[in-house]
């Protein structure tokens, strides 16, 4: 049975989503780097394995990376779910997942990596914004595209109701993207580029990839 271990930092909203999705079977364990995080309560309700590694307890990022690391390492996982987890992993950690480590961005990437990434839409005006779940390579916000999703922007949009709609299309996305995980149909190409197996739905307007 695959492992997977979901790396939080608050509300969790998105691995509530995916705890709650109907997944092939896999173990699960959520690794918090806040104590506070919301979304361990959630976890440890629902009876899922739950750690924290507070980076607070680390003068040097290259430190809590390690702790972390060892941390999850406990789990021996096949994949690592970084869902609103909002610390910067240094190259040694994301090296040593490469391949393993996947990441759900508000934005369309490569469009408005960073954070703000509502304002950012806002302020430059598109009219189609989203979401997207990535492999995770050393570049901050980059790496091969899984799956995206689109959303309008509306001329009455505050940053607000504009990351609620992404939000939304978040909680859709990432559960496919682990369940193709989970069933084996995600591979990469050799040139940077995301292959899925097998029928696709298209049942989400805007949703890509909908086709093969
Ligand atoms: C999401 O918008 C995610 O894309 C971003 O941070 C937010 C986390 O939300 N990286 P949640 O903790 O999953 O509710």
């Amino acid at each position: 049975m695959k492992s997977i271990v979901i790396l939080i930092s608050g509300r969790g909203s998105n691995m509530q989503a995916l705890l709650e999705a109907d997944l092939p079977e896999c173990k699960i364990a959520v690794i918090s780097n806040r104590p506070d995080a919301g979304g361990l309560a959630y976890a440890r309700e629902r009876g899922v394995a739950t750690a924290v590694v507070d980076h607070r307890d680390f003068a040097l990022r290259a430190d809590f990376d390690a702790a972390l690391a060892e941390a999850i390492a406990l789990h021996q996982p096949d994949l690592v779910v970084l869902a609103g987890f909002m610390r910067v992993l240094g190259d040694a950690f994301v090296r040593r997942f490469e391949g393993r480590l996947i990441n759900i961005h508000p934005s369309l990437l490569p469009a408005f990596p960073g954070l703000r990434t509502h304002a950012q839409a806002l302020k430059a005006g598109v009219r189609i914004h989203g979401c997207t779940v990535h492999f995770v390579t050393p570049s901050l916000d980059s790496g091969p595209i899984v799956i995206q999703a689109a959303v309008p922007v509306h001329a009455a949009d505050t940053e607000e109701t504009l990351a609620a709609r992404v939000l939304d299309q978040e909680h859709v996305i990432y559960p496919r993207a682990l369940r193709w995980f989970l069933e084996d149909r995600l591979s990469l190409d050799g040139h940077g580029r995301v292959r899925v197996d097998g029928e696709i739905s298209s049942d989400v307007i805007l949703l890509a990839p909908s086709v093969q």
